[in-house]
């Protein structure tokens, strides 16, 4: 359908020079007239495959250059779009007998109609519809890892995520946990384990599209985001199909507005494409030696692998109490800046998991709490920063 011509007749000339723009931008022909009579002349000479006209032109009456158009041979068949400047009912009464396809008003609204009824005059091959579907973008996929177990990738993953909810309650957050060959956020977050990411891969990939995430993940109470829990153990794990996780997270990232991985501190064939499709990389970090030489490993591998440096959020969680390496010093071996530091909360971390609560529930008032509030924001303002490049 590229190359499809369409004629615009409207004598604001603001607005007809938007329009014609905006749908060359959209691999369109565009001809343009500034008055009724020259628009007829080029339709009758021109017969482009659509006329678009503001009915309220100042030299002929709309029903008038409508008959004309349908009157004529040349143009009688030619799919006709009204972009009316004139909001009121009568007119599109008028015109729509007259003989109109499309009544549309101008308003901010009035460029996604107008894409809608190309869609729909010119066919679902349109460029219209590759290019909208392109606009239309998807959430926001914020990818939790680490380089060693134990170092709080999961506890973490769940409680940024429940303050981003939090942060933004008119979002669609989904959490996925990816860990193989056994997840454990349902663990954290008190999830009763009806459906797992064993059960969806097990599912052909036709039925598990947009909605039946959004009517079929449970929402854990207090965690207020959509669950995609992981396998429940090893041998669903290890039975799991590699390219039904890559559909499953692309429809997730159609379906939600930020879509949270965890990862573990798996690089494997799965992961790493969606490493690489990340918006935001959180890696969390420990401050003992052998977890912050392993880090600087995974570093130094996902350079080779093109992973951009200003996509990585480096976390320092003291998991293990405070032996270990300064901040400063971690930085300096991995190569990374520490962009927060969670401090160490003892046996209160793993008791508010216990509980499954989140910790800005359980413990509003600590220092981890305001911590995890403030980085959350900060994570979705660096995602938003980098997808707007
Ligand atoms: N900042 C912290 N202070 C105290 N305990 C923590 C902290 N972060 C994580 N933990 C504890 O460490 C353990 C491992 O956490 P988990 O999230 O399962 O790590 P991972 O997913 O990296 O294996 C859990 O018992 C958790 O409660
Ligand atoms: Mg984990």
């Amino acid at each position: 359908m590229v190359g499809k011509s369409i004629l615009i007749v409207d004598d604001n000339p603001a607005s007809r020079i938007f329009l014609a723009n905006h749908l060359r931008g959209k691999q369109f022909k565009v001809l343009e007239a500034p008055t009724g009579k020259e628009g007829l002349i080029m339709a009758w000479r021109d017969g482009p495959d659509l006329i678009l006209f503001d009915p309220t032109l100042p030299d002929i009456v709309d029903r008038e250059f409508i008959h004309k158009l349908r009157n004529n041979s040349r143009t009688s068949e030619i799919p006709l779009i009204a972009l009316s400047t004139d909001p009121g009912p009568a007119r599109r009464e008028i015109c729509l007998k007259a003989g109109v396809d499309e009544y549309l008003v101008k308003s901010s609204q009035a460029i996604l109609a107008l894409e809608g009824s190309l869609t729909r005059i010119f066919g679902a091959e349109t460029p219209i519809e590759a290019v909208s579907k392109a606009d239309k973008k998807d959430g926001l996929l914020i990818l939790f890892l680490s380089a060693k177990g134990g170092t709080g990738t999961s506890s973490l993953c769940a409680n940024l995520a429940m303050n981003i909810q939090q942060g933004q309650p008119e979002a669609r957050v989904v959490v996925a946990d990816l860990v193989l060959p056994i997840g454990s956020i349902s663990q954290i977050v008190g999830d009763k384990g009806k459906l797992n990411l064993a059960m969806v891969t097990d599912l052909q990939s036709g039925q598990t599209n947009v909605e039946y995430f959004h009517k079929n993940l449970p929402t854990p109470e207090l965690w207020q985001f959509q669950l995609l829990a992981g396998s429940p153990d090893p041998q669903h794990g290890n039975d799991i199909k590699g390219e039904r996780i890559g559909q499953i997270v692309d429809t997730l990232c159609s379906a939600y507005d930020f879509i949270i991985l965890d990862i573990g501190r798996s690089l494997s064939r799965i992961s790493l494409p969606l490493i690489q499709k990340a918006d935001l990389i959180i890696l969390i970090v420990s401050t003992d030696q052998s977890t912050i030489q392993l880090t600087k490993t995974v570093w130094d591998y996902l350079q080779t692998q093109g992973v951009d440096s200003q996509k990585i959020y480096a976390i320092l969680n003291r998991a293990v109490g405070l032996e270990g390496l300064t901040k400063a010093q971690a930085e300096e071996i991995i190569g990374l800046p520490i962009k927060t530091t969670l401090p160490y909360m003892g046996s209160n971390f793993a008791l508010a998991n216990n509980l499954n609560q989140p910790i800005t529930i359980k413990y509003p008032t600590d220092t981890a709490s305001i911590i995890f509030k403030g980085t959350a924001e900060d994570m979705v303002k660096l995602a938003r920063h980098l997808r707007a490049r």
